[in-house]
């Protein structure tokens, strides 16, 4: 996938559609073959909430405190959190069998963590700096659409 390009898109969508958080998942989820799940959380009090999702199952986990598991742990650093194995990691939470590596970026405006795009793979190993680079201008954009 051409990560240029994919922000393009995303850019794009942000600024014509009225779902965009959806559709931006959406979009995502469709085009690059190595993200199995994607989900955005959004921050309510001390909590993490599970907003628009795309994958093929859903997850028992809509709602994350934050501090528990990697996408608490991104709640509350404010850091991506890259994990290459998940069963390496012992803050992990399941939520499907299927999943190996995963991916948690926060989404921040005027340093305040909004929430938080999580993303998995079937694949060990399937997140680079790349595509920590790539989602991290994804947060950006969407912090505007918050
Ligand atoms: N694995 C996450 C929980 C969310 S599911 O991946 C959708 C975690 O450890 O926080």
């Amino acid at each position: 996938m051409d990560y240029e390009k994919a922000l393009n898109e995303i850019k794009e969508i942000l600024s014509n559609s009225k779902n965009n958080l959806q559709d931006v998942v959406n979009y995502i989820f469709e085009n690059i073959d190595h993200y199995s799940w994607i989900g955005i959380y959004l921050v309510e009090g001390d909590d993490l909430v599970l907003g628009p999702w795309k994958g093929p199952n859903s997850t028992e986990h809509t709602r994350i405190p934050i501090g528990t598991g990697i996408c608490g742990a991104a709640a509350e650093s404010g850091k991506t959190e890259l994990i290459s194995d998940v069963k390496a990691d012992t803050r992990y939470l399941s939520c499907f069998v299927s999943t190996k590596s995963e991916i948690v970026v926060p989404i921040i405006k005027d340093e305040k963590i909004l929430g938080e795009i999580d993303i998995d793979s079937d694949r060990v190993n399937a997140f680079t700096k790349e595509d920590a680079q790539f989602l991290e201008r994804v947060a950006d954009m969407l912090k505007e659409h918050i």
